[in-house]
């Protein structure tokens, strides 16, 4: 049998490791995942009764145009309906737009650390990645602007960008937008946006109208706490959207799952008990990494990223011994580790673990 060449070298996703794992591998009974950007509170208290009112159904094919969800987000984001298209998070998303658009050969440009998602599917369908550095943590626009050829296809950036958790702005973006050729696609993910405090964040559904080569990612994974039940959006012109939907799955998206995510979009006071939190969370954690004397990018979205100052790959393998999964590794920022923002509780296990690690580390010099 003869693999499609593209795929012949690609890796497999590594995702953060499962707590069971931890605790079996290194005999421990608590340990604290701070390795996936979860919503460390779970979700609404209200998508319980959502999910258990919904399992007389399970026997039944869920609509696959989940024609009710959609109706409850464009109600939301003050968007028709023809201009939404839900997945099996936002992951598939991104997989069934480069299906719809790719052919090998095409060019797309991403930052050189971003959600590796992005390159995964374009090295899948054949397309050729353009990685522009980061500067300062922050997608470039200029340079992704300067990197633009007449073989680009589609521009990815991720705001708040993961890993680094940097944003660009409403200006910067707009600016971008008005000189990004109007026959490039232009991904903006905004998986983390709902936590977003920053007055300068863009408010991309406002300006949506006016670019209909733009198209918004969000998720009901992040502060909606949905990570498991695999419900992602894409917003963007009618067009765009059809032609996504043509390369769907029939149903690609559970009963269950958006039946959770309509009663847990009902819940605002819910997502603003959350983003308070992570505020929080974030100003304890950066007050901490000051105290420490450690650089970490300014955080936007439910995570952090900061400098450790020895390879980020050992501190997690010490971190994890001790009970707490962050992520490292990442190959442009090779001494920082990303963890984040867990409930006031789980923080203070990470610095206590983190100080130990690095003054463990600061004894042997
Ligand atoms: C930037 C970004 N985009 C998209 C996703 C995918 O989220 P999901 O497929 O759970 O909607 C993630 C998940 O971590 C992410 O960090």
């Amino acid at each position: 049998m003869k693999p499609k060449s593209t795929i012949v070298n690609l890796p497999v996703y590594q995702p953060g490791k499962p707590i069971e794992e931890v605790k079996k591998e290194f005999g421990l009974n608590d340990v604290v995942k701070l390795a996936s950007n979860e919503n460390p509170y779970g979700s609404s208290p209200r998508v319980k009764d959502a999910i258990l009112a919904e399992l007389d159904n399970i026997s039944i094919y869920p609509d696959g145009s989940s024609a009710s969800l959609t109706a409850a987000v464009g109600k939301d984001l003050g968007v028709n309906s023809n201009q939404i298209i839900f997945g099996c998070g936002s992951d598939e998303i991104i997989a069934l737009i480069t299906r719809a658009f790719f052919v090998p050969g095409d060019e797309t440009i991403m930052a050189d650390q971003t959600f590796s998602v992005y390159k995964s599917n374009a090295d899948i369908e054949g397309a050729i990645s353009i990685e522009v550095p980061l500067k300062d943590g922050t997608h470039d626009l200029d340079a992704m602007l300067a990197a633009t050829t007449d073989r680009t296809k589609i521009i990815w950036i991720c705001n708040p960008n993961n890993p680094t958790g940097t944003i660009v702005s409403e200006q910067a973006l707009i600016s971008f937008l008005d000189a990004v050729p109007s026959n490039i696609m232009v991904v903006l993910d905004e998986a983390y946006c709902e936590y977003v405090t920053d007055p300068t964040y863009p408010n991309s559904l406002n300006i949506l109208s006016k670019y209909a080569n733009l198209v918004i990612l969000r998720t009901f994974s992040k502060i909606y706490g949905l990570a498991s039940l695999r419900i992602g959006y894409g917003v963007g012109h009618p067009e765009v959207i059809k032609l996504i939907n043509q390369v769907r799955e029939p149903f690609n998206t559970s009963r269950i799952g958006q039946a959770a995510a309509k009663v847990a979009l009902e819940d605002q006071e819910y997502v603003n008990y959350c983003r308070e939190h992570n505020t929080r969370g974030i100003s304890y954690l950066q007050g901490e990494f000051d105290r420490l004397g450690l650089a970490y990018f300014p955080a936007h979205g439910n995570f952090i990223m900061v400098n450790v100052d020895r390879a980020g790959l050992e501190v997690f393998q010490e971190l994890i011994q001790l009970g707490v999964i962050v992520r490292a590794g990442h190959q442009r920022y090779p001494e920082y580790i990303r963890v984040s923002v867990g409930t006031q509780a789980q923080n203070v296990v990470f610095i206590k673990a983190l100080e130990q690690v690095l003054r463990a580390e600061s004894a042997h010099v």
